[in-house]
C-alpha cells in the first residue's frame, strides 16, 4: 500500500437532483516516485431506507436544495478526516476504514456522516488499485479471497411503485431475473428486450410509459388488482419477447414492506389492511400464478415474528431477501441467521458506510449459507464501484434498475467491460444459483 497525499471532497449532484458527496483520495504511485494515483468515488442515496441504517448527514437548511445539502459532510472530510489520514500509509483497506470509524466515533457513523465516511472508503480502494495496476475488481476480489470472476445475474426492476413512483403500487419493485443464460451479455440483452416489449404492452392498455427513480415503467394500473396486472404484463412482455418464462426468466419483489405498514402490524395493500398471515398467503398465491424466485422485504423490519412464519413457508421455494432488515449490518444480519429470518441479504454500502463493514456483512451471510445481492439505491450517481464489487466478490446477483437512466446503464455497462476483460475465465451465476429454489 502507499501513502495517503491528498483527499477532496465536494457537493455533486445524484440522479434525481439532490445533492451527494464525492470524494477524491491521492496516494503515491508504487511505480513512479513523486507521481499521484488518484482514486475517485460518489455516494448513491436511499429514499426507502431502513431504520437502522448509518446516517447520512444532510446540512438541514432550507435555504439550499430543500435542506437536503452536504457541505457538512464535504467539510468533515476536508477539515476532520483529510487532516488526519494524509502522509499515512495504511497497510490494508480494513486499517483505513478502522481509522474512518474511530474518527466518527459512534456506531451509526451520526458524527461525521456515513456520507463523508463511505466516499473516503470508496476512494481510498481505488486509488489503492490504480497505484497497484491491478483492475478494482480484481483487487477486491484479492483482499476478499474470491477468484473474481463470476459475473452477476441482473434483477432488473422494470415496474416502480411505493416511494419509487407515483402509481398507486404498494409493492416498489417487480423485477425481471434473466437467469437461464450462459453469459451476463445475453442476460443484459434479454431484460433489455423484455423492457422494450413491456413499452409497447403498456401502450396498448393506454397506460403511461414514464420511467420511476429505478428507471422502470410507473403504470397506473385502474383495476381492482393492479398488483396481479403488473405481474401479468411482465410474463406477457418475457413471452412475447420469445424467452420462456420460469425456465429462462423468473420474476422478483421489493415489496419494501416497511413503507406500507399501519405501525399495528397491519399492510395497507390494495384498499384493505392485511394481517402478516395474509400477505404470506398473497405472496404464496403469487408464487403460484408466477415464477416468482425472489422477495425482498416481503414484511416489515419490525415483523420479525412475520418474518419467522415466512421464511417457514416461502423459504423452501423462494429467496427472501432482507433489505431494510438486515441495513447491511453484520449485528442484524446475525440475529436473522440465529432466528432463522430470511435466505439472502442485499448489500448496500451506504447502508453501513465503510467497505470494509460491507465486505465483513458478506462474509457473514457466505458463511450461513445466505445468499448476497449487490444493490443500488434509488438516488444514485455514474460511479460504477457496485459492479467491481459484485465481480471481486462473485456476489452472484447485482439489482441496479432497469434498461434505461445512465445512472443504472453506467453499471451494466461496466459489467460488460469486465466480462469482456476477464474472457474465458469469466463465468455467469446463472441459473445454478437457484437451484434450491426450484418447485
Ligand atoms: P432505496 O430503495 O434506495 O430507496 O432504499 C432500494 C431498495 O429498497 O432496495
Ligand atoms: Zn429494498
Amino acid at each position: 500500500m502507499s501513502k495517503i497525499k491528498l483527499i477532496k471532497a465536494r457537493e455533486v449532484l445524484d440522479s434525481r437532483g439532490f445533492p451527494t458527496v464525492e470524494v477524491e483520495v491521492s496516494v503515491d504511485d508504487t511505480r513512479f516516485a513523486g507521481e499521484l494515483c488518484t482514486g475517485r468515488a460518489m455516494v448513491p442515496s436511499g429514499a426507502s431506507t431502513g431504520e437502522g441504517e448509518a446516517l447520512e448527514l444532510r446540512d438541514g437548511d432550507l435555504k439550499r436544495y430543500q435542506g437536503k445539502g452536504v457541505l457538512k459532510a464535504v467539510k468533515n472530510v476536508q477539515e476532520k478526516i483529510a487532516p488526519s489520514l494524509i502522509g499515512r500509509d495504511f497497510q490494508l483497506q480494513s486499517l483505513l476504514d478502522d481509522a474512518l470509524r474511530d474518527l466518527d466515533g459512534t456506531p451509526n457513523k451520526s458524527n461525521l456522516g456515513a456520507n463523508a465516511l463511505l466516499g473516503v472508503s470508496m476512494a481510498f480502494l481505488r486509488a489503492q488499485a490504480l497505484a497497484q495496476r491491478i483492475p478494482t475488481d480484481q483487487f477486491i476480489a484479492t483482499h476478499f479471497g474470491t477468484p473474481g470472476t463470476t459475473l452477476p445475474i441482473p434483477l432488473m426492476n422494470i415496474i416502480n411503485g411505493g416511494k419509487h413512483a407515483d402509481n398507486g403500487l404498494a409493492i416498489q419493485e417487480f423485477m425481471i431475473v434473466p437467469a437461464g443464460f450462459d453469459r451476463f451479455s445475453e442476460a443484459l440483452r434479454a431484460g433489455a428486450e423484455i423492457f422494450h416489449r413491456l413499452k409497447k404492452i403498456l401502450q396498448k392498455q393506454g397506460l403511461s410509459t414514464g420511467v420511476g427513480d429505478e428507471g422502470g415503467f410507473a403504470p397506473q394500473f385502474t383495476g381492482a388488482k393492479p398488483h396481479e396486472q403488473a405481474l401479468t404484463a411482465i410474463c406477457q412482455a418475457i413471452s412475447d419477447s420469445g424467452y420462456q418464462l420460469g425456465e429462462q426468466v423468473f420474476l422478483a419483489l421489493d415489496s419494501a414492506a416497511s413503507e406500507f405498514t399501519d405501525g399495528q402490524g397491519g399492510y395497507h395493500f390494495e384498499g384493505q389492511t392485511l394481517t402478516s398471515e395474509q400477505m404470506i398467503a398473497t405472496y404464496g398465491q403469487w408464487a403460484k400464478q408466477f415464477p416468482i424466485i425472489s422477495i425482498e422485504d416481503g414484511l416489515s423490519e419490525h415483523d420479525w415474528k412475520g418474518w419467522a412464519m415466512m421464511t417457514r413457508t416461502l423459504g423452501t421455494y423462494c429467496q427472501l431477501v432482507g433489505d431494510d432488515l438486515f441495513v447491511t449490518n453484520p449485528i442484524q444480519l446475525k440475529r436473522g441467521i440465529d432466528n432463522q429470518i430470511a435466505n439472502a441479504i442485499l448489500i448496500k454500502l451506504n447502508q453501513i458506510g465503510t467497505v470494509t463493514e460491507t465486505l465483513e456483512t458478506m462474509k457473514l451471510a457466505a458463511h450461513a449459507g445466505y445468499r448476497t445481492i449487490m444493490s443500488h439505491r434509488s438516488g444514485e450517481t455514474e460511479d460504477t464501484f457496485i459492479a467491481d464489487l459484485a465481480v471481486g466478490t462473485d456476489c452472484g446477483q447485482i439489482k441496479t434498475g432497469s434498461a434505461s437512466r445512465t445512472d443504472r446503464i453506467a453499471k451494466y455497462n461496466q459489467l460488460l467491460r469486465l466480462e469482456e476483460r476477464l474472457g474465458d475465465r469469466a463465468s455467469f451465476a446463472g441459473l445454478k444459483l437457484y437451484e434450491k429454489f426450484k418447485k
